[in-house]
């Protein structure tokens, strides 16, 4: 099947050719109106996807040397995200779909960015663990086949992303904050500064990063112009890392499950891959390939296409999902 993905749940712009399991194409349009924001404006992002969307779709047909003829689906995010800016992907493609006479089919986001590692390893096998890191989650799912997912533990606060984000704006180093941070943190001392890792010591699964933020925020009004900010975020990515990287081992001992990927945004970290590198020691990690951590529609068009194939889709009248879930 030739299946075209659309994204479009936060504030990239993103369309993909998917075909028999291969991506033909991938266009990713990232918004930088937001950056002086030092966030994403939910009303801004709605209008540009609204502008982009036609040209980026285009683009991405024709990388594939393709033509609209020829798309036999369209996957499309339906959740979680921002309303508006879900809402402007998923009419774009009822549209296309609609006048094409194609099926199409809402995506779970989230099970998207789990399923972008087996663009990675087509040879993945269930069972396996995913810490899935992005702006808005941070959660370990027990994965056990395709649909079969299994929560064992989330943050009860900020996501991780966030935490490098809302880290990178108290620094002063704009918006997304978790590539900045880490740009930084690479000349920067990892020990500089002792960061506070919550339940770092405890058994239970779980996360909690607003607490990290707080000691920031006081680290920089008290001791400003001591400590170098490349040493303050390098130690800051540490802490974040420390407990990411610890409840993923815990959690896979308790499963007794030898494989685990990391998915979203977070995942693209040089540091949390080499550090998990470093300690699962026999076990095995799989992760995207950089471009396909952060959102993009290739993983859209793939999951689409898996399930089309099976005859799965959504029909014309399912409305956008801000809140879904992934079980
Ligand atoms: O998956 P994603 O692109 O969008 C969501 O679904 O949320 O994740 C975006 C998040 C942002 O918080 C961004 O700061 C973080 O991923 N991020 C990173 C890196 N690249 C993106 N965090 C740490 N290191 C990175 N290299
Ligand atoms: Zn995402």
């Amino acid at each position: 099947m030739i299946i075209l993905g659309v994204e479009s749940s936060c504030d990239e712009t993103a369309a993909a050719i998917c075909s028999d399991n291969k991506i033909l194409s991938s266009v990713v349009s990232s918004q930088v109106i937001h950056t002086e924001f030092g966030g994403v404006v939910p009303e801004l992002a709605s209008r540009e996807h609204e502008k982009l969307l036609n040209s980026i779709v285009d683009k991405a047909i024709k990388e594939a040397s393709l033509t609209l003829s020829d798309l036999e689906g369209i996957s499309v995010t339906q959740g979680p995200g921002l309303a508006g800016t879900l809402l402007a992907g998923v009419c774009f493609s009822k549209g296309l779909a609609h006048g094409l006479n194609i099926p199409i089919i809402g995506v779970n986001h989230l099970e998207a960015h789990i399923f972008a590692n087996f663009l990675a390893d087509p040879e993945l096998e269930f069972p396996f663990i995913c810490l899935l890191v992005s702006g808005g989650h941070t959660q370990i799912w027990l994965v056990k086949d395709m649909g079969k997912y299994e929560l064992l533990g989330s943050s009860r606060d900020d996501a991780a992303g966030e935490a490098f984000d809302k880290g990178a704006r108290i620094l002063g180093l704009g918006y997304p904050g978790g590539p900045a941070i880490e740009k930084l943190a690479k000349n920067g001392d990892p020990k500089a500064v002792d960061f506070p890792r919550a339940f770092y010591n405890d058994d239970t699964i779980e996360y909690s990063f607003s607490g990290l933020k707080t000691a920031l925020l006081y680290f920089m009004d008290s001791n400003n112009d001591e400590v170098s900010k490349e040493d303050v975020s390098a130690s800051y990515q540490q802490a974040i890392i420390d407990v990411l990287v610890k409840k993923l081992l815990q959690s896979m001992e308790k499963e007794n499950i030898n494989s685990c990927v990391i998915a979203g945004g977070v995942a693209a970290n040089k540091m949390l891959r080499s550090t998990l590198e470093d300690q699962l020691g026999s076990k095995r990690v799989l992760y995207p390939e950089l471009a396909l951590c952060t959102d993009n529609a290739a993983m859209v068009a793939y999951l689409g296409e898996l399930y089309l194939k099976r005859g799965v889709s959504s029909g014309m009248d399912f409305d956008i999902e801000p809140n879904l879930k992934l079980s």
